[in-house]
């Protein structure tokens, strides 16, 4: 018989033990903020100079943003007061509250090529830059580009699409809003820790279920070796730690592999409680990226998800974010399972990311 929800234990990340409340920063409810002002950080004049100097230095120094974007290293781009608080924010997002969103990237003052090299340059304070699919996409394009939502194959980030409750492939994920859609397109997050909190508090059965195995598909993006799905616990408690890994459609796409498991009654249960739990008024946290605002989040303890969008027509006029995967020094550890989605490697700082056969690592200025 499992225990009532006021005789589990409580733990933090850090020390956690299997099937125990996690409490501390990463496991924050919607009440738990006044507004905006508790996660939005905003650059100030001198940092934007900073950054813009930054820039222009890459450029004057003919370094190669689209073939050789790993040429360009911090040394390139020096940002005396941007750089440390760009790094404070990436350990409260790795260690605490798990998000931040920073405003006022120049994104009206840049041309592209210039914006890409800024994201870039920001990112080198946050951790090693990761693919971000299997063209090796170091920088990802969020805009749709006609790809075909209902294809096994097709990743709804090329897509006007919803995109359910998820969690990428990589520590940190960060996205550059560059254009907004003429409707929709909103983005919302919530804690996955504290989604585990609930589930533990009102179906302890299907906590145990969620820290079982589960197929997730691998979209076509099959590295070497591999076959076409793997398996991940959704919850998982290792070295103290609880990392928390869901994508409801990636389970549901694994099913299409003949010699997976069927999903069972449990496991759907377990999808539909983690989901009313993720979207709830109590831990969704709703934000529309503006131009120039960057979202930071820690994949481990946040869930993200984005309402469906309609553009305006024109192709260079629509909706359109870019993308960072990085790999952060100083990250939790991760169990075994990790090795599939990130790449083959669990070691912190170098791991996650999209690598196959073919793969050549690069940057491209537009969605392709
Ligand atoms: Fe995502």
């Amino acid at each position: 018989m499992a225990p009532a929800a006021q005789e589990l234990k409580t733990t933090r990340q850090g020390s956690v033990e299997p099937f125990t409340l996690l409490e501390g920063p990463g496991t924050w409810y919607v009440k738990d903020f006044k507004g905006p002002g508790d996660w939005v950080t905003q650059l100030t004049p001198e940092h934007v100079a900073e950054l813009e100097a930054a820039v222009q230095g890459v450029l004057r120094a003919g370094l190669d943003i689209e073939k050789a974007p790993r040429s360009i290293t911090k040394d390139h781009f020096p940002l005396p007061t941007l750089g440390p608080l760009l790094e404070a924010l990436r350990d409260e997002v790795r260690d605490g509250r798990g998000f931040a969103v920073i405003r006022g990237f120049p994104v009206d003052r840049l041309s592209r090529r210039e914006t890409v090299i800024g994201f870039w340059g920001i990112g080198l304070y946050w951790g090693k830059a990761l693919s971000n699919n299997k063209k090796g996409h170091l920088i990802g394009h969020i805009k749709d580009i006609g790809h075909d939502p209902a294809s096994p194959l097709t990743r709804l980030y090329a897509t006007h699409e919803a995109q359910p409750y998820h969690n990428d492939a990589a520590d940190l994920v960060s996205l550059l809003c560059l254009k907004n859609a003429r409707s929709g397109g909103l983005s919302s997050w919530s804690s996955s820790v504290s989604v585990h909190n609930e589930i533990l508090k009102r179906r302890p059965d299907l906590a145990r279920v969620l820290a079982g195995d589960w197929y997730f598909d691998r979209k076509g993006e099959v590295p070497p070796g591999k076959k076409g799905y793997f398996v991940i616990p959704v919850f998982n408690y290792h070295k103290g730690y609880l990392s928390v890994n869901f994508s409801d459609n990636y389970y549901h796409l694994a099913q299409r592999h003949a010699e997976v498991p069927r999903l069972t009654p449990a496991q759907l249960e377990a999808i539909d409680l983690f989901n009313e739990l993720a979207r709830s008024d109590e831990l969704r946290l709703d934000h529309l990226l503006e131009p120039g605002e960057i979202q930071l989040l820690s994949n481990h303890t946040q869930l993200h998800t984005r309402s469906a969008f309609e553009d305006v027509g024109d192709f260079d006029e629509r909706r359109h974010l870019l993308r960072l995967w990085r790999a952060p020094p100083g990250d939790r550890p991760l169990p075994d399972a990790y090795l599939e989605p990130y790449g083959g490697s669990v070691e912190v700082g170098n791991r996650g990311g999209i690598i196959v056969d073919g793969t050549v690592e690069h940057v491209s200025l537009e969605a392709e």
